[in-house]
């Protein structure tokens, strides 16, 4: 049986949308396949609203969380972390051998953009690092008013991390200053894992031609070589992309605005739902996710034996991100678990999935 997926990343595919991938393929170095990207390139930048290239790359987001690191940061890298995600992406520049500094919170806290104006009049570093949405907490950072912030600094590269909030939250590249915002397809934008996206300013391209060791791979510079010619530097997940084709389409049928409202009644709804049966929001009050709500388990369930329970009944769902569960036990405080309401998931689909937890959570000690 499948398990309609409700966790937060890989989302649940359309059949639809699956049963393009299977579309016969052609070679990348085709009129075809040129055409087809052409296409592609046109609608990304639309959904990241910017005049940018929007890159494609056959990896997971990390791949291009990498290429930022290795393609951009030449002095130093302010990582504003608040949870699993952004301490990751901290140590890919450490991995990368930049140097590199945390702006830490505790994990379901918000970065505030004062503490960022603090860091960045140092002068000691030439990008930052945001995660929009740290999925491991639920937190949804307030990307307007810290561009307000880094826009003061033009030598400074503004790297965002939308992997699980773009296509479900409008985020305007353009007019927030971002120089790379990345994304990837097992998210908002509701497509097989497997491809990653990323808009690249100008500002960023300029800075890559200073930056030595770029590598291959994830030479940014390589790639818009390619973009230029409606290609890539090596073969692409061509079945990724006929996937991408269709669905931004479908997005765009629905409209861009109607998506994002659609996100925000989704997850409205399901805060009030989980508030309705006693369990509290873990995030900072204001900084809340559109694309996955994170509770507090106030209720001490057997969260394993929930995840069980729910996917007997066909769901499959999550039972709190690991390494911030345990961080809390240390501390004797509740645990977490998190619904994912993005991509192309609808009201009703929510009625049903929250029917079966009102089932489950009385048998899990919820009640
Ligand atoms: C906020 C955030 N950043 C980065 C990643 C890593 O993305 P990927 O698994 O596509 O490499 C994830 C994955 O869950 C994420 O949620």
């Amino acid at each position: 049986m499948h398990k309609i997926l409700y966790i937060p990343g890989p989302v649940e595919v359309r059949k639809d949308v699956l049963e393009k991938m299977s579309t016969p393929l052609v070679g990348h170095r085709t009129k075809e396949f040129a055409e087809l990207f052409h296409d592609v390139k046109g609608k990304l930048k639309q959904l990241f609203y910017t005049e940018n290239p929007v890159m494609v790359s056959t990896s997971s987001g990390s791949g291009f969380m990498e290429a930022a690191m290795r393609n951009l940061v030449g002095k130093k890298v302010l990582n504003c972390v608040c949870g699993s995600f952004s301490d990751k992406w901290y140590n890919i520049a450490i991995r990368c051998g930049k140097e590199a500094e945390k702006l830490e919170v505790d994990w379901g806290k918000a970065i505030k953009p004062d503490m960022i104006e603090e860091k960045l009049s140092t002068g000691e570093f030439d990008a930052i690092c945001v995660t929009h949405n740290e999925t491991s907490t639920g937190v949804m950072h307030h990307l307007e008013e810290i561009s307000e912030v880094v826009k003061n600094y033009p030598d400074v590269m503004f790297l965002v991390d939308a992997v699980s909030s773009l296509g479900g939250a409008k985020i305007e590249v353009d007019k927030l200053g971002i120089d790379m915002c990345i994304t990837s397809s097992q998210k908002a934008l509701a497509l097989p894992p497997g491809i990653a996206l990323a808009s690249v300013s100008e500002k960023a391209l300029e800075r890559a031609k200073q930056i030595p060791g770029r590598g291959y791979y994830f030479d940014l510079l390589e790639l818009k070589k390619m973009y230029d010619k409606d290609n890539t530097p090596y073969t692409p997940s061509v079945s990724h992309l006929y996937a991408l084709k269709y669905q931004l389409d479908r997005m765009l049928e629905e409209g861009l605005e109607n998506r994002f409202k659609r996100h925000e009644r989704l997850a409205e709804k399901t805060r009030k739902w989980g508030k309705k049966l006693g369990f509290e929001l873990f995030p900072e009050t204001g900084y809340e996710s559109v694309t996955v709500s994170c509770f507090s388990d106030t209720k001490g369930m057997d969260l394993s034996k929930m995840k069980e329970l729910m996917g007997e009944r066909g769901f499959s769902v999550d039972s709190g991100y690991r390494k911030l569960n345990n961080k809390l036990a240390d501390a004797g405080k509740p645990m977490t678990f998190r619904i994912a309401h993005m991509g192309d998931t609808t009201e009703e689909d929510l009625d049903t999935l929250f029917g079966a937890y009102e089932e489950v959570f009385p048998k899990v000690g919820g009640a």
